[in-house]
């Protein structure tokens, strides 16, 4: 053998090693990457970057500011009155994203001054296969059952039916797809355990276990969000019979109604620190009305007449009767 084939030879032997543990498995290595590497079958809903206009900058745009300036010139909002922010994070929300759970959920959004919103998170949407679960067939009906598996489908129902705007053209629709796959769970978000971690990446560097790794890497996230839909108490003068925490009550309040009823123009009706503002929602509480925060919360409003803005209910996942209770309390506290 030639001198130089012998080069060649060992410095392709070098480099094919090497491509093996390049880029190594870093804390924000993808999670979607990391299973295909192992050999699961990819997620079917990748975006279409090719496509003319699309890119995160605007996909990332009509999701936090509702249009975007395609070609020079902004587009038209996709809401008159919502953004996708309103009711959904884009950050990760939950400590345990394999057991997403309202309590840890407020505790976690006070320490990272997050919104706390009826729609599931959007960071980690890619890694989730299925959609609108649970209950939302009986909000929605038969406008679920394309979106169950289709990330674009879930994504195009949002726009016209949670947001009440128009449809999304398609360089929208992948933009915002893009977007979406760049908030995607990370390594790190899997907060795995040393021992965990050692046998992942050595599934990752020499291909043994995979089938172990993928089943480890799984069981730490949710790949649906569940839905359970709750009456109010059924008599409102009582409530939930349950003793509230003030405390709690505040944080439901300021992170979650203030969100749209005071820090954004999502509502047209203001929820201030007003004790009359208290005093008012109190006082409606324990009513039949449609302005009861039982009523509200549990069955949200719909989107009827001229404004068609409305609220979306709180599922059992996204508020317990727990936290209607300390809601309650703390209403009563301000209220006095
Ligand atoms: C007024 C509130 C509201 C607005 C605005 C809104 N959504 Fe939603 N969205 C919801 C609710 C409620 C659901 C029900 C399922 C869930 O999130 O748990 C949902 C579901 C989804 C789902 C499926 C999630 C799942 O796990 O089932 C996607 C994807 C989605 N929305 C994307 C968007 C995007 C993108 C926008 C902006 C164009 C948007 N949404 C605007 C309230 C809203
Ligand atoms: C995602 C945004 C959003 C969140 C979060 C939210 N609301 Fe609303 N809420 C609305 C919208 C929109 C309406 C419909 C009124 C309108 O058109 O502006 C509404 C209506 C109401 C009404 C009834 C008004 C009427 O005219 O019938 C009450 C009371 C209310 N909300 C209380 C609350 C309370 C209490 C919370 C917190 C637990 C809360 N809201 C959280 C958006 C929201």
């Amino acid at each position: 053998m030639s001198r130089t084939i012998l080069c060649i030879a060992i410095t392709t032997l070098i480099f094919s090693a090497f491509s093996i543990y390049d880029p190594p498995l870093t804390s924000d290595y993808p999670v979607s990457k990391l299973l295909e590497v192992l050999g699961d079958t990819p997620l079917p809903h990748k975006a279409d970057t090719d496509m003319n206009r699309v890119s995160v900058e605007r996909g990332r745009d009509l999701v936090i500011n509702g249009l975007s300036d395609a070609a020079g010139k902004k587009s038209k909002r996709v809401s008159k009155h919502f953004t996708c922010v309103a009711c959904h994070n884009i950050e990760r929300e939950d400590p345990d994203l394999a057991n997403p759970d309202p309590e840890t959920r407020l505790t976690f959004a006070r320490d990272n001054n997050l919104p706390f919103l009826q729609g599931s998170p959007l960071y980690g949407i890619v890694n989730r296969t299925s959609f609108y679960n649970g209950d939302y067939v009986k909000k929605y009906g038969d406008l679920v059952e394309p979106t169950r598996h289709d990330l674009r489908e879930a994504i195009a129902l949002c726009a016209t039916e949670c947001s009440q705007g128009r449809s999304l053209k398609k360089w929208e629709l992948e933009s915002i797809l893009t977007y979406l796959w760049t908030i995607e769970l990370k390594v790190s978000d899997l907060d795995l355990s040393p021992s965990e971690m050692a046998m992942v990446e050595k599934a990752f560097e020499d291909g043994s276990d995979r089938n172990q790794a993928i089943d480890i890497i799984k069981s730490k996230y949710l790949d649906h969000a569940p839905a359970t839909f709750v009456d109010p108490p059924s008599d409102r003068k009582t409530g939930t019979g349950l003793e509230g925490d003030p405390a709690n009550g505040q944080l439901i309040y300021e992170l979650s109604c203030q969100h749209c009823h005071f820090d954004h123009p999502f509502s047209y009706l203001t929820l201030d620190n007003d004790p009359l503002t208290f005093r008012h929602l109190v006082k409606e509480a324990g009513t039949y009305n449609p302005h009861s925060i039982y009523q509200v919360i549990r069955y949200g409003t719909s989107p009827t007449g001229g404004d068609k803005a409305y609220m979306p209910q709180y599922p059992e996942e996204k508020l317990t009767d727990q936290q209607l209770a300390d809601l309650l309390a703390y209403l009563e506290v301000q209220a006095r």
